[in-house]
């Protein structure tokens, strides 16, 4: 029996780097209510905190995660239904707020909400076995963890359209492809360190200007471009009374290294 506190491991390393990793291996760690509600309060508590990266990933040789747990799912109302859809979207929203990088670590089967929940991480990096797919037609439904809105967004609309129509799964390599995954490693333990490589070398810059950076790139999707472009300068010129930018630009013009505060600053 897994308790609460064990359902999603917590490690935070001596980069600021937090590993979170589902723990229910047996059940290819599928996402049920609690699952999803312990991931909530974790990534709620993780936006205070001073960390530098985010990688979410599952334990086991098999699976990142299998999708929304469909046992838990055979008797739900369609409020309840309602409920876990959007406890599951708010968590994908939660991880596009927070204000540092998310790197989803695939090991394995991203099926369903494990996809979805994948999507709502900055990118993705995985292991050669991993099998990415949304299967959910074939129970009788569809994606409700955001993979309807989503996948279009990152691989195409047409693309995104044929996979959830046939719920075909994609292997590692044909995700890579598809600009899906940015990188396949060889192994989990390749996959990991690879996801903590990045994040160390993202940190080297200024963790104040990449949090504007991912709001600008997710705030401006959807909107004309003018209107993108307009959310872009506010957020460049905003950040000109930052510490950050007076340290860099400084840095730059005495030729040395620039000693990031990783915040506002005054
Ligand atoms: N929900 C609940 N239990 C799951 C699960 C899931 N999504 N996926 C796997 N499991 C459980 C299995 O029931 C099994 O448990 P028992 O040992 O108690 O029988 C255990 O995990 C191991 O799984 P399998 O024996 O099936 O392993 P396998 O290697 O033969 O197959 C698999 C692996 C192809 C991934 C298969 O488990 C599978 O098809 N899983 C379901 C995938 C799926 O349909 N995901 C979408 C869910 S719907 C969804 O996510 C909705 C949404 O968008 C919100």
């Amino acid at each position: 029996m897994t308790t609460r506190s064990e359902l999603i491991l917590v490690e935070v390393d001596q980069h600021k780097i937090v590993t979170l990793t589902f723990n229910k291996p047996n059940s290819l760690n599928a996402l049920s209510v609690e699952v999803l509600s312990v991931l909530k309060s974790q990534l709620e508590s993780l936006k205070d905190q001073d960390i530098r990266g985010i990688i979410i990933t599952g334990a086991g040789e098999k699976a990142f995660v299998a999708g929304a747990d469909i046992k838990e799912m055979l008797d739900m109302s369609n409020q309840q239904a309602l409920d876990f859809s959007l406890l599951g979207q708010e968590v994908t929203v939660l991880m596009e707020s927070l204000k540092v990088p998310v790197i989803a670590c695939v090991n394995g089967f991203a099926l369903g909400g494990g996809l979805e929940l994948a999507l709502g991480a900055d990118f993705i990096y995985c292991s050669k076995n991993a099998v990415f797919g949304l299967p959910e037609v074939k129970l009788g439904l569809i994606p409700g963890f955001g993979g309807t809105q989503r996948l279009g967004r990152v691989i195409g609309r047409n693309i995104a359209r044929e996979l959830i129509y046939t719920g075909r799964n994609v292997s590692a390599d044909e995700a890579h492809k598809l600009g899906l995954v940015n990188e396949v490693f060889n192994s989990i333990e390749d996959l990991i360190a690879g996801g903590k490589k990045t994040l160390i070398k993202i940190q080297k810059n200024s963790i104040h200007a990449i949090g504007k950076a991912k709001s600008a790139t997710l705030d401006g999707i959807d909107l004309e471009l003018k209107d993108g472009l307009r959310i872009e300068r506010d957020i460049f010129s905003e950040l000109f009374d930052s510490f950050d930018a007076k340290e860099g630009t400084t840095a730059f013009a005495e030729k040395r290294a620039a000693n990031f505060q990783h915040m506002r600053g005054e």
